[in-house]
């Protein structure tokens, strides 16, 4: 969505996948403190989102959605002025329907969603100092042409606002397979690829409830030729730093992320994560790649249903490589600076997890643990715009 913001995949923390429903305004200020000094708001993690159940479960005479006045006493415009002083973003969550999500599965009471309320509720929102608004289709029914009509109401709502607000839009929320069905970039800054992240590797879903690491890879490789800046495929906030994955799973969750551009939202709790938490979060070579200004998501080079090769060209003629084991045991993953659109004889490798460097004649190669992922940063020689062997989707219609 060309509305001036996104043109480099966001980066931020949610509430969801770590406090649910159990959110007030003392633990997102904690969250937005900790930010601020453990380094991940210089790192480049600006919003800060409040997902389901911060509502009154009633609107006010006037129609006004309003913030539950026992856990944010403060008022939602005063979350924002705190977020703001402290140069970071206000994110808030809304359903286009008539419920949110925790609405609809009863476990928040109230019917507080957006529908007949779409410019009323933006104005409240840019009121409010909202930079980033999460909103989430929570209904099994309506096809994709319903969808696509109510979530480029709220678009044109926000956009009336006049404050630049990142549009993050879920389909899929007991509606899986709708996200990609269709290229959203015309919709939404950020488009989830799938139904809700678990806490897990391999749920064995190839796109329905709940979906694992893995499982959303899988989905959500195919769909790079929708990336572009200000348009960027979502699979989903991360599960790094949450325990049950693995260390080795973590760091190849967020390469993956990192390589895909995929929006950087932690899910964690971060005001008490490990340093390994923070150095996998922070890694600045990760991030550098995420962030890279042509905006382009890893495309495929090669797969052979264990060994999986992205390559992401950069803004510099660099070329970031991730070889990704899928399988269960360790392997070594292979490429050539000419399957990764490279031309010429010589060049640098930079791993990107240490910055160590090394040199090659064109061969690119690591030893990859199981369920784990290689970065390593290309340098040197010509670079093609498109790499070679590469598997696009073709980008469908309806872009601005
Ligand atoms: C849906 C979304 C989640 C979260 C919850 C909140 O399941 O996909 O990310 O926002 O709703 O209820």
């Amino acid at each position: 969505l060309d509305n001036g913001v996104a043109r480099t995949p966001p980066m931020g923390w949610n509430s969801w996948n770590t406090f649910g429903c159990n959110i007030n305004e003392s633990l997102i200020r904690g969250v937005a403190d900790a930010m601020v000094n453990n380094g991940m708001r210089d790192a480049g993690y600006q919003y800060v989102v409040v997902d389901d159940c911060w509502m009154n479960p009633n609107r006010d005479s006037a129609g006004n959605l309003q913030g539950d006045p026992t856990r944010f006493p403060s008022g939602m415009k005063a979350l924002g002025d705190y977020l703001h002083a402290r140069g970071l973003k206000f994110g808030i969550y809304q359903a286009p329907l008539d419920k949110t999500c925790a609405q609809y599965f009863n476990s928040y009471p109230g019917a507080t969603g957006s529908q007949g309320h779409e410019a009323q509720d933006a104005r409240q929102f840019a009121a409010w100092g909202v930079d980033y608004l999460k909103y989430d289709w929570c209904s099994p029914s309506g096809s994709i042409n319903d969808q696509v009509t109510t979530f480029a109401k709220m678009r044109d709502a926000l956009a009336s606002t006049g404050r630049p607000i990142l549009y993050s839009i879920n389909s899929n929320s007991i509606h899986a397979k709708t996200g990609p069905q269709r290229n959203w970039g015309d919709v939404a800054n950020i488009w989830r690829t799938t139904e809700d992240i678990t806490l897990a590797w391999d749920t064995g879903q190839t796109n329905g409830y709940p979906m694992g690491v893995k499982n959303i890879v899988d989905v959500t490789v195919p769909l790079a030729g929708y990336a572009r800046p200000g348009a960027f495929n979502d699979p989903d906030m991360m599960e790094v730093g949450r325990g049950t994955l693995t260390e080795t799973e973590q760091r190849s969750h967020f390469a993956l992320w990192a390589i895909m551009a995929s929006p950087l939202i932690a899910g964690n709790d971060v005001r008490s994560q490990s340093t390994t938490t923070r150095d996998i979060l922070t890694n600045p070579r990760l991030i550098a790649i995420n962030q890279d200004t042509l905006g382009l998501q890893g495309t495929q080079v090669s797969f052979d249903g264990t060994r999986r090769v992205l390559a992401k060209r950069l803004a510099n003629g660099d070329v970031a490589v991730a070889l990704f084991n899928q399988g269960g045991s360790t392997t070594t993953i292979s490429t050539t600076a000419a399957a990764i659109g490279k031309s010429g004889s010589s060049f640098t490798l930079q791993d990107a997890w240490t910055g160590a460097t090394s040199s090659s004649t064109g061969t690119i190669s690591a030893s990859v643990a199981a369920h784990g992922t290689a970065v390593l940063r290309v340098s040197g020689g010509g670079t093609n715009p498109t790499p070679t062997g590469s598997t696009l989707v073709s980008a469908a219609s309806g872009r601005c």
